[in-house]
This record gives structure tokens, sequence and C-alpha cells, in this order.
């Protein structure tokens, strides 16, 4: 059995790897880490997790998680990993990193919209963990950046018709919205729930660090240059994203071959599905599976676009997509743990 360990367990995000890995067939959870709570049982954390994981949590040491397990997921905040893969990469490991630290290809991209980077000669070694689209080079990848979020809702719809140079990339537009627990479980005072209930509002809107990520990507499939204009907004609920995108087009299309488009790119993809024209997505149907739901309407007489995907941010945002990729790099069935039911309502 492949041993899995698991760096920031007890966030957000990393509670979300426990419960995938936790049912995943061919991998087993070894090493829980956290600093406020170790030498606690999960389960006590997470009480959901009761009789179902039974592990502690322990301080994180490279020298026990890397006796202890051969695949390592960071799930902490950015800046940490850059400090913690060098070594684990030295032991042998295959690492996913879900912060920011190994996303960028472009050091000075990362650097301008983070802090310095002291691990600057691994970005060119680690891959951009969009499973779909990097599934090649992930196969092969010992390091993986585990993509944002919203760049993860935002990429996908737009990818095939980039590639097929379908979309004029002057125009693009992101308006995007994710649940409370995007900001992670620290406390603040932003996602206090007498602070976002009843309530509905942009943020960072003269620039969120997802933006120089998204720009990264589409511009090398552009081939050029990609400025979008990407507003996010929180949302009074606890997890999903939905993103609704929009572009001119470089020529009139039918429905059709927008619809054909993203059906032969996404061909062999088991958590993208279509939606046919002018149908609109919904969070609801994706929450907790690793699902990236994708719509779009073609705007009657005019040459623009409406896209709307939809994601569960801590699942194809985060842990699902963590765990996607790990499949990919063992070699392991694509879907395998990730293979929950959808809640019908
Ligand atoms: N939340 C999402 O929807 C989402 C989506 C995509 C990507 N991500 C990325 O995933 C990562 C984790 O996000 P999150 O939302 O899960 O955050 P979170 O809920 O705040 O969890 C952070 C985790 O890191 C640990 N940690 C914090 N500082 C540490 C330190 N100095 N040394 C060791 N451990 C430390 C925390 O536990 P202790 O304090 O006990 O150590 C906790 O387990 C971030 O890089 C985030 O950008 C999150």
């Amino acid at each position: 059995m492949i041993r899995v360990g698991i760096v920031g367990a007890t966030g957000y995000a990393g509670a979300e790897l426990v419960r995938l890995i936790a049912g995943h067939p061919d991998v087993s959870l070894t090493v829980l880490t956290s600093r406020q709570y170790a030498g606690e049982p999960f389960e006590k954390i997470y009480p959901a997790m009761k009789g179902v994981i039974g592990l502690d949590c322990e301080l994180y040491d490279k020298d026990s998680i890397c006796s202890k397990a051969d695949v390592i997921f960071l799930a902490l905040p950015h800046k940490l990993p850059m400090a913690f893969v060098p070594d684990l990469l030295k032991n042998g490991k295959k690492v996913i990193d879900l912060s920011a630290d190994f996303r960028f290809s472009d050091p000075a991209k990362y650097e301008a919209a983070y802090q310095p980077h002291t691990s600057k000669d691994l970005l060119s070694q680690s891959v951009y963990g969009l499973s779909e689209v990097f599934t090649d080079q992930i196969k092969n990848a010992d390091l993986v950046g585990n993509p944002g979020c919203y760049p993860t809702s935002v990429i996908l719809p737009l990818y095939p018709l980039l590639k097929s140079d379908l979309i004029d990339v002057t125009t693009l537009i992101a308006d995007s919205k994710s649940g409370a627990s995007g900001a992670g479980r620290s406390l603040s005072l932003t996602t206090h729930i007498c602070e976002i209930t009843e309530s509905f509002k942009a943020y960072k809107v003269t620039g969120h660090r997802h933006k120089p990520e998204m720009d990264e990507v589409l511009a090398a499939v552009a081939g050029k240059p990609v400025d979008i204009t990407f507003i996010p907004h929180l949302l009074p609920m606890s997890r999903g994203m939905e993103s609704t995108i929009y572009a001119n087009l470089k020529k009139r299309v039918t429905p059709d071959e927008i619809q054909n488009c993203l059906a032969e790119f996404y061909s062999d993809c088991p958590f993208i599905r279509l939606y046919d024209h002018g149908i609109a997505t919904d969070t609801a149907n994706v929450r907790g599976t690793n699902f990236c739901d994708i719509g779009f309407v073609l705007e009657k007489g005019k040459d623009r676009i409406v896209m709307m995907s939809v994601i569960d941010n801590l699942v194809k945002g985060a842990a699902g997509q963590a765990v996607q990729n790990m499949n990919i790099m063992l070699g392991l069935d694509e879907s395998a743990g990730l293979n929950a039911v959808p809640y019908p309502l």
C-alpha cells in the first residue's frame, strides 16, 4: 500500500484531503501534521471523523515524515512549502503542494504577487497541476504545484476555446464567487458569520493573487500576453465556487461549434461535465465532488460568449484535484478515491 502524509492536515484543505484519502482504495494515511493540535487525535478536531480516522496529529518532522510516507501533500499557507519541499524531494518523495509556491513557471511573477522565492531552482521541475490540461507532464512529475481554486474555475472553461483560437484574449472578464472556506480555517472578521450572512460583496478588487496565475497559464495557450479582468466575491455559504466569464469571439460561431470544441478537448475527462447551450451551472450540483461543471451561452446578435463554471473549492479547487494529480503521478486510475456520488440536493 502506498503511504500518504498530509502536512497541515487540520486546515480546511488538509482535512478535505484526509476525507478523500481515507476513502481511497490504493493508498493509506500514515502521517497527519499540525502545530496547534500536535498529540491530539484527528477525530477530536473533526468529530465527523470519529471512528473513521484513527491517527493522532504530530509536529512536522522531516525525518519522521520521510520514513513514514511515500507521497506527501502540503496543505500549508504559501511561503512555508518552499522551505520544506527541497528536503522531501531529496528523500525521493512525490510532493503535491496546495499553496501557490510551485504554481508559477516564472519566478518573477510569483515574487511580484507573493514574496521572494527561496527554491526558485525547483520551479522548472514543478508541474502546474491542472489535471485535465497537463496530464502528460503530471505523469512524470515528482513535484506538482496544485492550482488555486479560482484559476481552476476560470481556466478549465476557457482553455479549449483559447487553444482553438476562438476568443479575443484582450476581452476576458471573470466574475467569480467563493464560499467562505476558501479563506481557510483561521478566525478572521471578514469570514465571521455576522459579517457574511445576508451579505454579498466583491473583495480584493484592485488585485487578487490568483490573477497572475490565470494570466500565466492562459498566455501560454493563447500565445500572447493575457491581462484578464478578475473580480472575486465572497458568498455567504461554506463551500462552492462559481465563475461567470465573458469574452468576445473572434468570429460568429454556433452553439454546436462551442459544444464540440469543449467536448473534444475534455473527451477523456471524467470530472468535466458539459451543459447544453443556455443551461446555467449550480454549485449545489458539485458540492463534495471533484466535478467541474461548465455551461455557456452565446449572446443573440453579438459576437460574445458567456461561460459559467462551478466547482467545490475544497475538492476540485484543492484536495480533490490534488488526489487526482497523485493518481496520475502514481499511474493509478485517475478517479480512484474521487467517485463520491453527488448529493441530489
Ligand atoms: N481553502 C481553499 O479553498 C483552498 C483552495 C485551494 C488552495 N488552497 C491552499 O491550501 C493551503 C491551505 O489552505 P487552507 O484553506 O486549508 O488553510 P487553513 O485552513 O488556514 O490551514 C492551514 C494549515 O496549515 C497549518 N499551518 C499553519 N502555519 C503553519 C506553520 N508555520 N508550520 C506548519 N503548519 C502550519 C495549520 O495548522 P497548525 O496551525 O496547527 O499548524 C493548518 O493545518 C493554502 O496554501 C491555500 O492557499 C486552499
